[in-house]
């Protein structure tokens, strides 16, 4: 088991190139089901979750071909394998995301039903209904989601709730569907522009992505294309809190400013100083922060997966604000873990108050899940003395070389196994 040791106290400075990010690339890897022609994809982040859906893909009959420059080359010409089996579902929900291409494609898929995960049980009902509503045949059986359709239909759908990889599957799904699809209630994230981006440039009939309304005109096939995937905003938020929390200077580099608009105003009214360009955001403090009332909610409102991030902010920011996470059931695991580090927090239902300390000092914590393990690494940068954070597998999953980059800007961190 690795772990990751931190001395904290020293400001962070410096430029930090950020990666492709990892909530794109995924439904952007699965796209390649959709044609049996070439998908060639650049800025692809080396990161777990990654490494996994290319074994999944691959598993099912894509071929995979990587070069030295983080571009991807998928072929689905022939898919033997239609299904997703549990040992590799199990470790990354967003296997899930076969689905729907599979499905739309060839007829028929079977997805091993992904199992809950720490921050919450995670349903994946209204996928299922989605593809219904296009005429799929679905029953569920020994954890299985065994699906059929001779050729998906075009259908009105309203989502009962605003779901991420909800609105991809059921895009790229209804992207080979026969007639239109309307999806009413979409996901707004701009992973899902960049995602409709890919397919659009495959030869998919798209409008409205990014918007709370997606149409689909289904066409008979796909072809090939290449797609540079866009940066990863969650990434760049975590290295912009750093240089607020460690009062230090910090410009993130090929980055996307405008898909970071409510964690740019949060920093701001933390009282760091954000400017930003075409494709950087620089981030100067000297430290002293205001704690920010934080709310949840799906895009362009604040990000859940910044709120742990902006929890440790509030850890040692002067005042008293509120954590509110509306999207999951339990996205405060972070929360004792921060104790151990001398936090002041209390925890109310979906709402967490968190009084600023003058200090927090360093202990053995452990991550739980991919962002509360960046929450852990921001408190241990302006912890006194040293702070060891155990199980970073889950680091991994969404971080490519966190501890390269973050030395890079100063910071006292090593892997130690
Ligand atoms: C995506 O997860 C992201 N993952 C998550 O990022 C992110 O936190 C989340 O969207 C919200 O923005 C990927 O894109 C791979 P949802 P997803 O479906 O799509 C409920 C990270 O840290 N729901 O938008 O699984 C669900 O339980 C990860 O990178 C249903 O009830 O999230 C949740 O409460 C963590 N039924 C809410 O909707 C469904 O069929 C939003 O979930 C689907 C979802």
């Amino acid at each position: 088991m690795e772990s990751l040791l931190i001395h904290g106290g020293n400001k962070l400075t410096g430029e930090v190139r950020i990666s492709g990010a990892k909530n794109a690339a995924l439904p952007i890897l699965t796209a390649a089901l959709l044609s049996a022609e070439p998908l060639q994809l650049a800025n692809v982040p080396h990161l777990k979750d990654i490494s996994t859906m290319l074994a999944l893909l691959g598993h099912m009959g894509v071929r995979v071909t990587l070069d030295d420059q983080n571009r991807v080359t998928l072929c689905g010409e022939s898919i033997p394998n239609k299904d997703a089996p549990y040992e590799m579902v199990k470790t990354m929900r967003a296997a899930i995301l076969v689905l729907g291409p599979t499905l739309a494609r060839f007829g028929e898929a079977r997805v091993s039903m992904p199992g809950g995960c720490a921050i919450g049980s995670r349903p994946v009902d209204l996928h299922i209904k989605g593809l219904q509503a296009m005429g799929a045949e679905i029953h569920i059986e020994h954890g299985y989601i065994h699906a059929r359709a001779k050729r998906l239909k075009g259908a009105h759908i309203a989502m009962d709730m605003v779901t991420v990889t909800g609105t991809e599957n059921l895009m790229m799904a209804a992207s080979l569907a026969d007639g239109t699809t309307v999806l009413a209630n979409a996901a707004r994230e701009p992973e899902i522009v960049d995602l409709a981006n890919c397919l659009i440039a495959m030869g998919a009939k798209i409008e409205g992505a990014g918007s709370g309304v997606i149409t689909i005109h289904g066409v008979p096939a796909l072809h090939g294309a290449q797609h540079s995937v866009m940066p990863d905003r969650i990434e760049t938020g975590t290295f912009l809190v750093a240089a607020a929390m460690t009062g230090g200077r910090i410009r993130a580099t090929h980055a996307q400013p405008d898909t970071l608009v409510s964690v740019m105003g949060k920093l701001a009214d933390a009282g760091a100083h954000v400017t930003s360009g075409e494709d950087w955001i620089e981030v100067e403090s000297d430290g002293v922060l205001n704690a920010v009332d934080v709310r949840t909610a799906p895009h362009p409102a604040f990000p859940t997966d910044m709120q742990a991030q902006f929890m440790a902010l509030n850890c040692v920011a002067s005042g008293v604000a509120s954590i509110t996470e509306t999207i999951f059931e339990n996205r405060f695991m972070h929360v004792q873990e921060l104790r151990r580090l001398g936090a002041n927090i209390e925890v109310t239902g979906h709402t967490a108050l968190v009084r600023g300390v003058p200090r927090l000092d360093g202990a053995t914590v452990m991550a739980t899940d991919l962002r509360a393990s960046a929450c852990l690494v921001l408190a241990g940068l302006v912890a006194a003395g040293e702070t060891t954070i155990e199980r970073i597998y889950h680091l991994d999953r969404g971080y490519e070389r966190i501890e390269e980059k973050l030395t890079q800007l100063g910071a006292r961190i090593q892997r130690v196994h």
